[in-house]
């Protein structure tokens, strides 16, 4: 217990100081010492924020909460700006800390030592950036994202969640987080028995066919869809089809795997294209578990007859959850309180996270309330874990602010649009280069493969810079434009610092050992504690579920870069090994952003 290496600065340094985490966990470690020393009586987690004003690098702002607290306790301060000075002056003595004043009714303003903060940069040069991986309260997640259905369309909204999921399965990752990356693909229902029975009637020699042989999924969707609606002697074969396969018959189990492999197929192309790893455990793969925790929850008399239903009422909501229809078939909610079930006592997972559009908000609140009314989760004012979360997301529009739609078809193809980005970005930098006369300098290769990371990161990007929950336009000229924020002028962003690093006849390797950081100019200051702020974003990303944090921090990075850039000469000055390591860690800093989002960083463009 560090209790005992109280704030009287002792010579051991405070574990704060040697220990990992985000610049802001550490600041909060030290106001932790000096309030154990300013209020020993009291038991207060420390509120430490990036400082707003110009006084200081953070704040902590414990000192007026814990006055209009401690009044009626009688404390022997005499107004809440004497409490913010005695945390002031409690601050333990380290090289974090440059010096801590105090403003108005009692901030304390935090300014950072410039030499611990040019430290920490180098440590990251040599260490490397996973160094910079904040401390999450958390050691397992499940993440479900992507999760299309089986033979109908994979549209822009499974795109969102593919991405958006993606990528804080990466920011967990980063974090030393376990994560179980789940495709709860809709593989399991109704739409079976038609999809089977039109499946033996169009092809007798089914068992043969190869993965492309049906053709498109969406077409054999439709057509069986059209014969089920017409015709009342397939429709009763098709309904028949469902119990064979729901009883384990052979044949059907065998047509049914057939479908959902030719689906998967076509899956697989898009997550391959998008470099997205998932493991399939689709709605069947929980189905046998559904008896059994229905049978749990309805001996803890959460299940209710009604209307013929079996179903739980929960409280502020209008109509109550379905678990059993009527036909006695189970249905998304109790597929989705088995699967949760599983997830927390076979997986042991501790957060458990579900992407999908805002539309399904409802859904969630309901089954999760469920499972709280069960006991399966802590009342959230006590414990924090485990817990369940959904991050929703808005619609994708089209240029008429209608759902976006390409003009071929009502879906869009996802793979069709990945490559329309990677043609536009392919033209644009092909005219680029021959202007500049530079295309001589260029593989074939290298082209191919620029031109896919650009195009491919931009509708990534454009998709995560937002907040989730509003709604976007997607457009191929917005999102490749190289101005404003995009991940185009990202991109460029980062080849310039690349190639400045390369004009400049040092050694980069070298200096980063030998070299020295100074952050004397104020715009190296403040380029150099924006990188280290590198971990508490991750953290908050992550804890808030927001990749749009990220995308934040990306752009005023390269925002901050050009301000530092424009004034601050780097090749050819006196400072030139110093400042060629702050352009080092800003683009070390803004390639791992670009890895967690999922966008492969280019060099040269
Ligand atoms: N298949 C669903 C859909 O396309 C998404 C599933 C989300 N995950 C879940 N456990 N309910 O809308």
């Amino acid at each position: 217990d560090e209790t005992s290496t109280s704030a009287s600065g002792s010579a051991q340094e405070p574990a704060a100081v040697q220990g990992a985490g985000s610049v802001k966990q550490q600041i909060s470690n030290l106001v932790a010492l000096s309030l154990r020393a300013t209020v020993p009586e009291v038991d207060v987690e420390p509120i430490v924020e990036v400082c707003t004003g110009k006084f200081g690098d953070y704040q902590c702002n414990n000192a007026m909460g814990l006055w209009s607290k401690g009044k009626g306790s009688g404390t022997s301060f005499k107004n809440p700006n004497a409490i913010g000075q005695a945390i002031a002056k409690n601050l333990p003595a380290c090289d974090v800390i440059e010096s801590a004043s105090v403003a108005g009714p009692g901030f304390v303003n935090i300014v950072l030592s410039k030499s611990w903060v040019a430290k920490r940069i180098q440590d990251m040069l040599v260490n490397g950036i996973k160094t910079w991986a904040p401390i999450l309260p958390v050691k397992r997640v499940v993440l479900d994202f992507s999760s299309p259905n089986i033979a109908k369309e994979m549209h822009v909204g499974h795109l969102r969640s593919t991405i958006i999921g993606d990528t804080l399965a990466r920011m967990f990752e980063f974090s030393n987080v376990e994560v179980l990356r789940r495709n709860h693909v809709g593989d399991w229902g109704t739409q079976f028995g038609m999809l089977i029975e039109f499946l033996f009637e169009k092809f007798p020699n089914w068992e043969e066919l190869g993965s492309q042989a049906i053709g498109d999924l969406q077409v054999f969707y439709k057509a069986s869809k059209q014969r089920f609606d017409e015709d009342a002697e397939f429709k009763d074969r098709a309904q028949q089809a469902v119990v064979r396969l729901q009883g384990g018959e052979e044949k059907y189990r065998a047509a049914w795997k057939k479908i959902c492999e030719i689906s998967r197929n076509e899956f697989d192309q898009v997550y391959k294209l998008l470099d997205v790893q998932l493991e399939e455990k689709g709605e069947s793969f929980y189905n046998p578990y559904i008896p059994q925790v229905l049978e749990k929850l309805s001996s803890q008399g959460l299940i209710e007859e009604s209307e013929g239903a079996r179903v739980i009422f929960i409280q502020g909501h209008q109509i109550p959850l379905i678990v059993v229809k009527r036909d006695g078939g189970f249905n998304y909610a109790s597929t989705d309180l088995a699967a949760l079930w599983y997830r927390l006592n076979v997986e042991k997972a501790e957060w458990i996270i579900y992407v999908t559009d805002v539309g399904q908000q409802q859904h969630f609140d309901m089954f999760f309330k469920a499972a709280r009314m069960a006991g399966w989760l802590p009342d959230p004012k006590e414990k924090k874990f485990p817990k369940t979360s959904h991050v929703g997301f808005g619609l994708v529009l089209g240029a008429d602010g209608k759902r976006f739609r390409t003009r071929s078809t009502e879906v869009v193809r996802l793979g069709d649009l990945l490559d329309e980005a990677k043609s536009r970005s392919k033209s644009e930098l092909l005219q680029r280069l021959t202007e500049n006369g530079k295309i001589v300098d260029w593989t074939d290769e290298e082209l191919e493969q620029t031109s896919k990371a650009v195009g491919y990161g931009a509708v990534k990007y454009a998709d995560l810079k937002n907040n989730r929950l509003t709604n976007y336009t997607f457009s191929f000229d917005q999102m490749l434009s190289d101005k404003g924020n995009t991940a185009v002028y990202l991109q460029y962003a980062h080849a310039r610092i690349c190639s400045i690093i390369r004009k400049s006849n040092m050694d980069v390797e070298e200096l980063k050992v030998s070299g020295n950081i100074s952050l004397a100019h104020p715009d190296e200051r403040v380029l150099g504690l924006y990188l280290i702020r590198y971990a508490e974003i991750v953290e908050e990303a992550c804890t808030n579920l927001l990749p749009s944090v990220l995308c934040e921090y990306l752009y005023n990075l390269s925002e901050m870069f050009t301000r530092f850039y424009t004034n601050c000469q780097v090749v050819g000055s006196p400072e030139e090994p110093s400042r060629l390591l702050l352009c080092e860690a800003t683009a070390v800093v803004m390639r791992q952003c670009f890895q967690l989002l999922g966008i492969t960083p280019v060099y040269k463009l």
